[in-house]
Formats: C-alpha cells, sequence, structure tokens
C-alpha cells in the first residue's frame, strides 16, 4: 500500500489529470502501441520511495520461454485488450538500484491464451540506470483455474536469476493466489495521455 501511495503521489507531481478517478475503457479494443515508453513512467520512478520488504516470489508455471526479443512494448498492432504501462524499479533489499537488470515478461492473451509457439506477449526489457524500468501491455484475461496475472522473472546484469513470480491485476484481490501474497496484486493509479492505465510496481530483490 505505502508503495501504491507514493508512486500515486509521483504521478499527481506529473500531472494532476492522473489522480483523477479511472474510468477503464471497454477491453476488446484494438490498440496501438504508444510512441513514448519512456514517458512518464521513467521521470515518476526518480521520486519513488523503497520500503526494502522484498517482493513476493510466485511459481514459474509452465509456460515460460527463453529468447524473449527485448522491446518496451507487449503490443502488436491492432492487438485487441486495455493498454496498461507497468513500470518502477528494479532495486535490492537496501532500495539500491540494479542498473541492467532483465524483467522478462510472459503472459496470455485478452482471451486468455499463451502463445506457446511465438514471443507474442512475451518480452523483456532492461532497467536503465536509476534501476527504472517500463513495459507497455495489454491486461490479459484470466484462464481456468487462475486469476489474471502476468508472469515476471528479474535477472541480474550477470544472468543470475533473481526472482521468478507473477503480478496480479485490478479484480483479483479476492483469489486464493492474491490473498497468498497481496503485495503483487498491482493497481491502477491514472490514465495517460495514450489511454494506458498506469501501473507502477518495484521489484524488490536480494543482492
Ligand atoms: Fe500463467
Amino acid at each position: 500500500m505505502k508503495r501504491q501511495l507514493w508512486a500515486l503521489a509521483a504521478v499527481c507531481m506529473m500531472a494532476t489529470a492522473a489522480c483523477m478517478p479511472v474510468t477503464a475503457p471497454e477491453t476488446g479494443q484494438s490498440v496501438t502501441p504508444a510512441t513514448d515508453h519512456a514517458t512518464p513512467a521513467n521521470e515518476q520512478t526518480a521520486a519513488i520511495a523503497c520500503s526494502g520488504e522484498l517482493t513476493s516470489r510466485n511459481q514459474e508455471g509452465p509456460y515460460y520461454m527463453t529468447g524473449s526479443p527485448q522491446r518496451d512494448s507487449l503490443i502488436d498492432p491492432g492487438m485487441p485488450g486495455l493498454p496498461i504501462l507497468i513500470f518502477g524499479r528494479v532495486v535490492n533489499q537496501d532500495c539500491a538500484p540494479i542498473a541492467g537488470a532483465k524483467v522478462d515478461f510472459w503472459q496470455t492473451d485478452a482471451e486468455g491464451r499463451y502463445d506457446n509457439s511465438g514471443y507474442t506477449l512475451r518480452g523483456h526489457t532492461i532497467a536503465v540506470e536509476d534501476g527504472a524500468y517500463t513495459i507497455e501491455t495489454i491486461e490479459p484475461a484470466p484462464y481456468p483455474g487462475r486469476p489474471a496475472h502476468i508472469h515476471v522473472k528479474v535477472f541480474a546484469p550477470d544472468g543470475r536469476e533473481l526472482l521468478t513470480t507473477q503480478l496480479y491485476l485490478p479484480g483479483t484481490e479476492g483469489s486464493a493466489d492474491v490473498r497468498a501474497a497481496p503485495d503483487l496484486l498491482i493497481a491502477y493509479t491514472g490514465q495517460d495521455e495514450n489511454g494506458r492505465q498506469l501501473a507502477p510496481f518495484d521489484f524488490i530483490v536480494r543482492r
């Protein structure tokens, strides 16, 4: 909760409009990747504090694939879904940024399907000097037995795996998965000029 509050404060400093209540657009819309992936997230994260509490681990599941492409957006042109921008920092428990950390994402599409033959909705980004990372994607749909979630792995610059976890989407609060690891629930703090729901999340990992 603390993280979400200061993240919201950072958003508010950047744009008053972002502090207004969020009305999510209809899901199923066709979206186009935004072109300004560097903002506003990277600027916002500069003001974010750090709790020092390690991000919960979560199961990898059966659908991870190595070799995902590096990119700032997982959205392909015309892809249906609610666009979201996940951003934050990768830091260790002393709150020191891990520049060069690799943050690898994989998820289902807006109908709850994984691409297990290619890299649709799979990709990784690299944290910059202050540990900031940004990834644009769509809100995944749940599939039988699972609340809506996005899988994540975080790797050190030397390739060591630091964390395997999952992020849970708004609306999954009542699920057993979120009750077991409430820090993995993301919250939308606003909507940017590209119609993307803003979802701040810091990864706090062991050194
Ligand atoms: Fe999954």
